[in-house]
C-alpha cells in the first residue's frame, strides 16, 4: 500500500462569510490570536509527519506565500533589537516544511481546487486539509486519520455528528458503522435539506483520498451552489472503492464562520501559557456581568 506523503490545502475560496475582512486578504490569513489560521493547519500536517504541502491559492496569494517565506529584513531587525524569542518564531515558520503553490484561476468550487493538485500528487494517495477548519485535539487529527489509513487503505473522510438542523451546511454521509468511530460510506450528499439527510454524519475538512478521484473530478460538473463539489466526486469514488468516514477525536472550529472564529479565539486563548490566566480572569468577570 502506498503511503500518504503529500497534503493539499485548498485556500482559494472567496470567504464571503467573512467580508469585509476578506476583501483584500485570504481568510486563511486571519489570525486566531496571533497566528494565521493556515499556520495551525500546516502545523497539524507537520506534526502528523507530512513533508510536502501544496496550497491552492486564488486572489491575493502573496500574503500566504510571504508568510511561509524567509524574511531577512524582519529577522535582522528582531536580531538587532535582541528579540530572540520572536526571531525564533519567525524563523521556525519558514523552516516548517516544503510548501508549493498552484493557483486556481476562478473559485469554481472545492472539487475544482483539488483537481488543480493532480500533477503535484501524481499516482499516490494524498490528504486534503481545508484552510478554515482548525482542529484542537490531543493527537493531531490528520495523524489519527493516517493511522487508520494504515489499517484500512481506501479513502477516509474526517467526520463529526452534527445537530439535525445543521446538516444543510455540510456534506453528509450515508454510511454504516463498521467499528468504533469508523463508518463504511455508501453515498454522500452535499448540503441536504434536513428532511432528506441520510444521517447526521458531517464532513469536517480532513480527507485522505485515492488518486482515482482526479479522473472523476475531470468529468464532475457543477453541483450544489453551482460549484464543482468534492463531495460529488467522492460519492462516485464510494461506488467503486472503499470510502470510510472517521469520527476523529478533538474539537473542530470552522474559523471561516464568524461564530466559529470567535469560539476558536476564546478557547485557544484560554489554553495559551502567555495570556490564558489573565484572559480567564477577564472572561469570568465579563460573564458575571451578563444578564
Ligand atoms: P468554503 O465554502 O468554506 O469557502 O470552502 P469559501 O467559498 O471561501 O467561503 P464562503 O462560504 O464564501 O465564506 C471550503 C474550502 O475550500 C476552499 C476554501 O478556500 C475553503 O478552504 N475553496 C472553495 C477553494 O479553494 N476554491 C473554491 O473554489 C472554493
Amino acid at each position: 500500500m502506498k503511503k500518504v506523503q503529500k497534503v493539499v490545502i485548498p485556500a482559494a475560496g472567496l470567504g464571503t462569510r467573512f467580508l469585509p475582512a476578506t476583501k483584500a486578504q485570504p481568510k486563511e490569513m486571519l489570525p486566531v490570536i496571533d497566528t494565521p489560521t493556515i499556520q495551525y493547519i500546516i502545523e497539524e500536517a507537520v506534526n502528523s509527519g507530512i513533508k510536502d504541502i501544496l496550497i491552492i491559492t486564488g486572489k491575493d496569494k502573496n500574503a500566504i506565500e510571504d508568510h511561509f517565506d524567509k524574511s531577512p529584513t524582519l529577522e535582522n531587525l528582531l536580531r538587532s533589537k535582541g528579540k530572540h524569542e520572536l526571531l525564533e518564531q519567525v524563523k521556525d515558520i519558514s523552516q516548517l516544511v516544503d510548501i508549493y503553490y498552484v493557483r486556481q484561476k476562478e473559485p469554481r468550487g472545492l472539487g475544482d481546487a483539488v483537481y488543480r493538485a493532480r500533477k503535484f500528487i501524481g499516482d499516490e494517495p494524498f490528504a486534503v486539509m481545508l484552510g478554515d477548519d482548525v482542529v484542537r485535539s490531543s493527537k493531531p487529527c490528520l495523524k489519527q486519520m493516517l493511522d487508520l489509513y494504515e489499517e484500512t487503505g481506501g479513502s477516509i473522510i474526517g467526520i463529526k455528528e452534527v445537530p439535525g438542523d445543521q446538516v444543510d451546511k455540510y456534506g453528509i454521509l450515508n454510511a454504516e458503522c463498521v467499528k468504533d468511530k469508523v463508518y463504511r460510506c455508501n453515498d454522500l450528499v452535499e448540503k441536504p435539506a434536513p428532511a432528506e439527510a441520510p444521517s447526521r454524519l458531517a464532513i469536517m475538512g480532513r480527507y485522505i483520498i485515492q488518486p482515482q478521484v482526479f479522473n472523476i473530478l475531470a468529468r464532475t460538473s457543477a453541483g450544489a451552489g453551482g460549484e464543482i463539489q468534492l463531495t460529488d466526486a467522492l460519492k462516485e469514488l464510494a461506488r467503486k472503492d472503499y470510502v470510510y468516514g472517521y469520527e476523529f477525536e478533538g474539537y473542530r472550529y470552522d474559523v471561516g464562520d464568524k461564530l466559529g472564529y470567535l469560539k476558536a479565539t476564546v478557547e485557544l486563548a484560554l489554553e495559551r501559557p502567555d495570556i490564558g490566566e489573565e484572559f480567564s480572569t477577564y472572561l469570568k468577570n465579563i460573564i458575571s456581568k451578563i444578564k
